[in-house]
């Protein structure tokens, strides 16, 4: 059955990937968004008809519903949105700017929240559709220089927990992806930085010296990712994963700090029993 996909941010990277696979297939209609037009001008050789382009920024409301309106028009219905486009920013969380942050606020989640919203009325039409928003490694596990990056896929996480619960017994899913270090635009030009400046950082320096000077040598290749991502969405649509690790780093981090998590809280249980009133104990 073909599936109508919906891609934010189908410029570079894991949107670019995921755009181009999607557009090679005989199963499925593409809705792919950029904040340039002429930036999807890649997918113009696999196109015969089952493609819409659309400008989206994500932070324009109007543009969010002329996409999602778009999709619908084109194509009755969204069967899945990738909430894929986002940002980074690096920064002590005493010398980040919060300007910045504040911006990668607004594309990481407030963008991801505007854009949900507005297909989810479909999806409930339809009683199907499945939503995969890119949180990251970073939404789960916080390195320092990332405060504000965390706060944004820390938020994601949370967010799409809570809409997996409204909408399960509505035939609506939720997948997040969690990706460690991946070769894409993300770590150079779409993550801001702002060095140290007070002698008592400086340490940190370095962090984000590598990070900046590793960009697009990182491991995890998006190639693959966009190839795991739509194998799940596609093959396993009753089943997808809630929470998707990808990359080893990801992996081993994720496991390190809820394996490290459980035994915390399984260490102050005693404790933690003894806040509640005593007629509450069982
Ligand atoms: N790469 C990694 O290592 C990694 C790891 C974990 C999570 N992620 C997440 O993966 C997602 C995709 O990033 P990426 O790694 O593929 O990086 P990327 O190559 O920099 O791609 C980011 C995309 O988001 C788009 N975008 C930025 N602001 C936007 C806005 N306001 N409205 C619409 N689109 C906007 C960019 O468009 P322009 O070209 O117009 O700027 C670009 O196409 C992000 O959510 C990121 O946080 C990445």
């Amino acid at each position: 059955m073909t599936k109508t996909w919906l891609v934010t941010g189908t410029h570079t990277g894991f949107g670019k990937e995921l755009a181009t696979q999607l557009a090679q297939r005989d199963d499925v209609n593409l809705v792919a968004t950029a904040r340039k037009l002429e930036h999807l001008d890649y997918l113009d050789q696999y196109d015969h008809g089952q493609i819409k382009k659309a400008k989206l920024d994500v932070t324009d409301h109007d543009e969010v519903v002329n996409a999602v309106e778009a999709a619908n028009d084109r194509f009755n219905g969204i069967d899945v949105l990738v909430n894929n486009a986002g940002l980074g920013y690096f920064g002590t969380f005493e010398e980040s700017d919060l300007d910045d942050a504040k911006y990668m606020f607004d594309v990481n989640v407030w963008g991801l929240v505007d854009m949900t919203r507005a297909v989810l009325p479909t999806m409930r039409k339809q009683k199907s559709g499945l939503i995969i928003n890119f949180s990251s490694i970073g939404g789960l596990y916080s390195f320092p220089t990332l405060a504000f990056y965390h706060g944004t896929k820390y938020a994601v996480e949370g967010i799409t927990e809570s809409i997996a619960k409204e909408t399960a017994d509505l035939g609506i899913k939720t997948m997040l992806i969690e990706p460690s270090g991946f070769r894409t635009d993300w770590a150079g030009r779409s993550s801001h930085k702002t060095m140290p400046s007070h002698e008592d950082y400086q340490q940190f320096a370095e962090f984000i010296e590598n990070n900046a000077e590793g960009a697009h040598h990182e491991p995890g290749d998006p190639v693959k990712a966009a190839e795991i991502i739509i194998n799940q969405a596609m093959n396993h649509s009753n089943d997808v994963p809630a929470h998707l690790p990808l990359g080893k780093i990801s992996s081993d981090l994720a496991i390190e700090k809820y394996t490290k998590l459980l035994q915390e809280f399984k260490d102050k249980r005693e404790l933690s029993l003894s806040a509640d009133r005593p007629e509450e104990a069982n």
